[in-house]
């Protein structure tokens, strides 16, 4: 999802944008790695390769590991070898979401699941691989180049006609083709570090499904429920609103300007 959308941002300011996908190339395949950014020499990479199946990574920890840690690392330093700065983005799962106001930078990350600790595996791989390093933390990703939540909602309401949708894990949905022209313009600046960057605003799963349904102008009725009522082997974060301590942080729109914009962007 958000690899496809870097690309049209960078592409829309004019930058010159060589895209790989997996088939093109393996992240985990050092010497491959290697030789595609000695080939390219690019200012900038932007790793957007993860194992993003929250519950997989339970029972999947070394594949978890190898592409969200240990590849993050072997990019990071190709990078760091043509001189090029490179992007990590990672995730509000690094925190336990036992907060009740926005994590920041500085807040201690706890994660609670495989992949939450292998993501910030990979920030700390990817820190020392490449002083010139942007670890972009970021949360609830909607985007029109792959599955995601708005899908699956607009999918049961087509189907079903009601969908029950839990109340009490709050956070920040994000659409990528916010964070992908947000990710673009942090690479015009050289703030490098960790920054916490997901839209404004915050809602639950309840709230988010409720907003689809009315954006789309789709009839269903959508029910609440609790954590404790849909269990999952992954436990997720109660709450991971994140904020910022940036003074020039770069600010992404609202969520539910974010919602809009992906609705006209599958149209
Ligand atoms: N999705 C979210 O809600 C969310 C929230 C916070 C942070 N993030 C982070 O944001 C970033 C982008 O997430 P996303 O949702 O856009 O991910 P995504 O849609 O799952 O895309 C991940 C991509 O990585 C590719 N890939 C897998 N193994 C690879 C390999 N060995 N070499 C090269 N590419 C490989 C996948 O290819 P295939 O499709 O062929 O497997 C896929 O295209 C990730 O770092 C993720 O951790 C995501």
């Amino acid at each position: 999802m958000l690899g496809q959308d870097v690309v049209r941002a960078a592409r829309f300011v004019n930058h010159e944008v060589t895209a790989l996908d997996r088939d093109a190339l393996d992240v985990t395949n050092e010497r491959a790695v290697r030789r595609a950014i000695a080939r390219e020499r690019p200012a900038a990479v932007v790793n957007c390769a993860a194992y993003t199946a929250v519950d997989a990574a339970e029972d999947e920890r070394d594949a978890a590991t190898r592409l969200n840690a240990e590849a993050a690392g072997i990019v990071a330093a190709a990078a760091a070898e043509v001189g090029s700065c490179v992007v990590y983005p990672s995730t509000d799962y690094v925190f336990d979401g036992t907060g009740d106001r926005p994590y920041v930078e500085s807040d201690e990350p706890s994660p609670r699941t495989v992949y939450g600790q292998t993501k910030l595996a990979g920030e700390a791989e990817c820190a020392a691989s490449n002083p010139r390093h942007f670890l972009v933390r970021t949360s609830w990703l909607f985007g029109t180049g792959g599955r995601n939540f708005v899908e699956t909602m607009l999918d049961i309401g087509a189907r079903d006609g009601s969908v029950l949708v839990v109340r009490d894990q709050v956070g920040c949905p994000t659409w990528t083709g916010h964070l992908a022209a947000g990710i673009v313009r942090l690479l015009d600046t050289d703030g490098y570090g960790l920054h916490h960057m997901s839209a404004q605003g915050q809602c639950s799963w309840y709230d988010f499904a409720v907003a689809i349904f009315e954006a789309a102008g789709v009839e269903c009725s959508v029910l609440s429920t609790t954590t404790a009522e849909f269990d999952r082997p992954a436990p997720r974060p109660a709450y991971s609103v994140l904020g910022t301590q940036w003074q020039d942080a770069i600010h992404l729109p609202d969520w539910e300007v974010g919602l809009r914009g992906y609705l006209e962007d599958r149209a």
